[in-house]
């Protein structure tokens, strides 16, 4: 893979870990930041089989979009930010493999809006979210005033945005914004990967349409979700892949999954 100037990046054992590396600025999200994630997104190695977004550091995964880059901008520069910010998440939805953010301490303002691009949320007894952005005069712009009331609701959502509150990882999880937590970052890195063992070891076809197809019945109608589940069905049954998973049943063995 490349290498980027505020991100690492690593393929180990088909998983990428992404890293946000700028800990000096509690990884916040310049315009560089945002445009390296998303040459990593739109050229993602083709052998992977899932993703781990992190933050550098023990402070945070990342504290926001970069306020000091905000200071100087225009209206017409504000929302050519604000369209590279939402851009990000947007990727993270239409990769075709399973991402999972691992939070280890603040996840705020633009950090949450990140995090809540990805599949689920693991987070440390250090994390914290919220959506500050009203303490600063401005308003979420990288999806939060969208994707956080899928998360929680629209009144918890109403009632976090407006009052600019944290968010501890334990009321993240209890309010179903995180979805597992861990005592310290080795061990949620960890728990990660041993969630992507469980999913390695499906067919990688299965887990790419389960993905789209859920995030299509999360943006339309109930029937417009069907015929989503529906078409991806009828496409899984023309793939090796199915063919090998039910005949694996019916002859009480594993099944070999090869991506075909
Ligand atoms: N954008 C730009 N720089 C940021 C930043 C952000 N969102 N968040 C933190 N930083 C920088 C600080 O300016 C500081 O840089 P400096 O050392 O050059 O002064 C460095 O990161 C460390 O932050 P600091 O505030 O000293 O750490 P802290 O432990 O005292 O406080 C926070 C941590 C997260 C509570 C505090 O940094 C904060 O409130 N950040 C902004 C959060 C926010 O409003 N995000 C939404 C933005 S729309």
């Amino acid at each position: 893979m490349k290498t980027y100037e505020t991100l690492l990046t690593e393929v180990k054992n088909e998983i990428l870990h992404l890293t946000i590396n700028r800990p000096d600025k509690l990884n916040a999200l310049s315009i560089l930041v945002l445009s390296e994630l998303k040459d990593v997104m739109n050229n993602l190695p083709g052998e992977i089989r899932g993703i781990i977004l992190t933050g550098s550091g023990e402070k945070a995964f990342i504290a926001g979009a970069d306020i000091k880059a905000m200071d100087s901008m225009t209206p017409e520069a504000g929302e050519e930010f604000s369209k590279l910010g939402q851009e990000v998440p947007l990727l993270f939805e239409h990769a075709p493999v399973p991402i999972i953010a691992c939070v280890n301490g603040f996840a705020l303002g633009g950090g949450c809006e990140m995090a809540m691009g990805c599949d689920f949320i693991y987070v440390t007894h250090r994390a914290v979210f919220g959506q500050p952005e009203v303490n600063l005069g401005l308003i979420p712009g990288f999806g939060g005033t969208q994707r956080l009331m899928k998360y929680v609701g629209e009144a918890l959502s109403r009632e976090i945005i407006y009052t600019g509150r944290n968010v501890k990882w334990d009321e993240a999880i209890e309010i179903g914004l995180a979805q597992k937590a861990f005592g310290n970052k080795e061990e949620m890195i960890q728990g990660a990967l041993n969630t992507f063992e469980m999913i390695k070891s499906k067919s990688s076809l299965s887990i790419t349409k389960c993905k789209e197809v859920i995030r299509i019945g999360a943006d339309s109608t109930l029937e417009q979700g069907l015929e989503a589940e529906r078409t991806a069905f009828k496409w899984i049954f023309g793939t090796e892949d199915k063919k090998e998973g039910v005949r694996a049943f019916l002859e009480k063995r594993k099944a070999d999954f090869t991506g075909n």
